[in-house]
């Protein structure tokens, strides 16, 4: 089927958790936004009309493959130039994968503004059972635009790049959710994070969950009492219901507070819903826990029991780090180098570029700089498997995603453990790796976010077999800013094949100051 939305997007005010109204990004008069609903197998159509007036806007619909479809996937500079204020932009691509997702703004540092919303692929083939779905997302909040947060982040009078703090979390936008229970039902909850930088540990007091997705790859069910999901990671569980009504019971979203600099006295960093089984009784308090121990995602497996990928032909290695420049202000680097925007979307840069033969895409690894050296690009040859080491030499955590694909996650390490040393796994042998409780996978686990622990390291490996310009990079919004991002340029010639720019797309870039270079 064809699933057609019409999103005609302006500034409108909410005050969600009740603290403060402000102005927020709306869907056709609307916040929250509403939720994508499609099967797979679909194709869905986004008719984006920007009445901000003020900004320029783009859309991303975070996880999916858009395999044939790079010029759709929304991240501005990269696949697209920005949609300036009045004029519209079609998105129009088929989903041929299941699962929990969720689209945002993909431009500069605006999903924060509110305009981000949750997208869910229905499978009728799903490999588990329920009665019921009920979709959440979570959400650290601010009160402020980012039109002010932003400048003033990235400032020399914030040289240590400490992060706004939210001011409070949100389920579903909102602090006042109850979600009514049947008995014995069991329901499949769907959790996207759709916020800026914290993550959320979830938890259902007195019911056990059963975590059988995670970021759109069907898990072998899990048994568990909390999970981490970080900012941009889903994950579904189901839950039976109680048979028993007497009582309601807390779903929490408690959000990682190790990120912020600072804890404001005053802020509440969890926000509690209900599974409302009887109306009439009281809505208990949460029960303090000791220990937050959510579920190791690296210890799931995928449903489809996929096996580690052949040796790598190309490795990639990427020290992150933060640093001043000569402004004062703080940045974020990989490999020293921190990402800025070019100022003509990549992907239209490999396009116009002269049609390349393989050997001429090696030609563009050695010679980076037409695509911005500041872009940080990798030329990935189709079909290539390729392995990305991380060395996480940052004190904070940082959950990267990568766009397009779902990675096989190899190797993750602890907090402090260092950089990755090929001794310390088995690298050469593709067999196994082992993961940092010692056990090993012969299925690892593949999602497409993944966190990075404070100086802490991961390896992870996927196939190149989606021709496209693809953003790998941290989702903490603020580190986005900040630069932490690389550009992988996958099969360009296969591309230039492949793609063919709509009207619209192009018509966004013609007030610009750089010609975009097809006229
Ligand atoms: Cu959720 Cu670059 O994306």
């Amino acid at each position: 089927a064809t699933v057609v939305y019409d999103f005609n997007v302006s500034w409108i005010t909410a005050n969600p958790d009740g603290l403060a109204e402000r102005p927020v990004i709306g869907i056709n008069n609307q916040w929250p936004p509403p939720r994508i609903d499609v099967q797979v197998g679909d194709r869905l159509i986004v008719n984006l009309h920007n009445s901000l007036g003020d900004e320029d806007t783009s859309l991303h619909f975070h996880g999916l493959f858009m395999n044939g479809s790079n010029h759709m996937d929304g991240p501005v500079m990269v696949t697209q130039c920005p949609i300036p204020p009045g004029a519209s932009f079609t998105y129009n691509f088929t989903v041929d994968q299941p699962g929990t997702y969720w689209y945002h703004s993909h431009n500069k540092g605006q999903y924060p503004d509110g305009f981000r919303g949750p997208l869910v692929i229905h499978d009728p083939k799903a490999p588990f059972e329920y009665d019921e779905e009920l979709v959440l997302t979570v959400s650290d909040w601010y009160h402020d635009r980012m039109s002010l947060l932003q400048p003033r982040f990235m400032s020399k009078y914030n040289p240590t790049g400490a992060e706004p703090v939210p001011k409070s979390a949100l389920m579903n936008d909102t602090q006042n959710l109850t979600m009514p229970m049947v008995p014995d039902r069991t329901y499949l909850f769907r959790i996207a994070n759709i916020g800026a930088f914290a993550g959320q540990y979830i938890w259902v007091e007195d019911h056990t969950i059963t975590v059988v997705e995670m970021d759109g790859v069907y898990v072998h069910p899990t048994e568990t009492n909390m999970v981490y999901v970080a900012a941009a990671q889903r994950c579904s569980f189901l839950l039976t219901a109680k048979k028993e009504t007497s009582r309601n019971f807390p779903i929490i979203a408690s959000m990682d507070t190790t990120l912020f600099d600072t804890i404001p006295p005053g802020l509440n960093t969890n926000v509690t819903s209900y599974l409302l089984y009887n109306p009439t009784a009281p809505l208990p308090l949460p029960t303090p826990l000791d220990s937050l121990t959510p579920l190791d995602d690296t210890l799931l497996f995928p449903q489809d029991n996929l096996t580690t990928l052949p040796s790598p032909d190309q490795t990639i290695t990427l020290n992150v780090t933060m640093n001043n420049l000569a402004s004062g202000a703080n940045y974020a680097f990989f490999n020293d180098i921190t990402y800025v925007p070019p100022r003509v979307p990549t992907l239209y840069t490999v396009l116009s570029s002269p049609n390349s033969s393989s050997s001429q895409d090696m030609d563009l690894t050695t010679n980076p700089s037409i695509y911005g050296t500041y872009t940080h690009p990798f030329i990935l040859s189709h079909n290539s498997i390729v392995q990305i080491v991380l060395n996480n030499l940052d004190s904070g955590r940082h959950p990267f995603h990568l766009h397009g694909h779902q990675f096989q996650i190899l190797h993750r390490s602890g907090a402090d453990e260092g950089t990755w040393s090929p001794s310390s796994s088995s690298s050469s042998s593709t067999s196994s790796f082992s993961t940092s409780n010692g056990s090993n996978h012969t299925a690892p686990m593949r999602r497409d976010t993944l966190v990075v622990e404070p100086n802490g390291n991961a390896v992870i490996r996927f196939q190149a077999d989606n021709p496209g310009v693809w953003l790998f990079h941290c989702h903490i919004e603020w580190h986005m800013i900040s630069g932490l991002a690389v550009t992988f340029i996958e099969a360009p010639s296969v591309l230039q094949q492949t793609i063919n720019l709509p009207a619209d797309h192009l018509a966004a870039c013609r007030d610009r100051q750089d010609p975009i270079p097809f006229e």
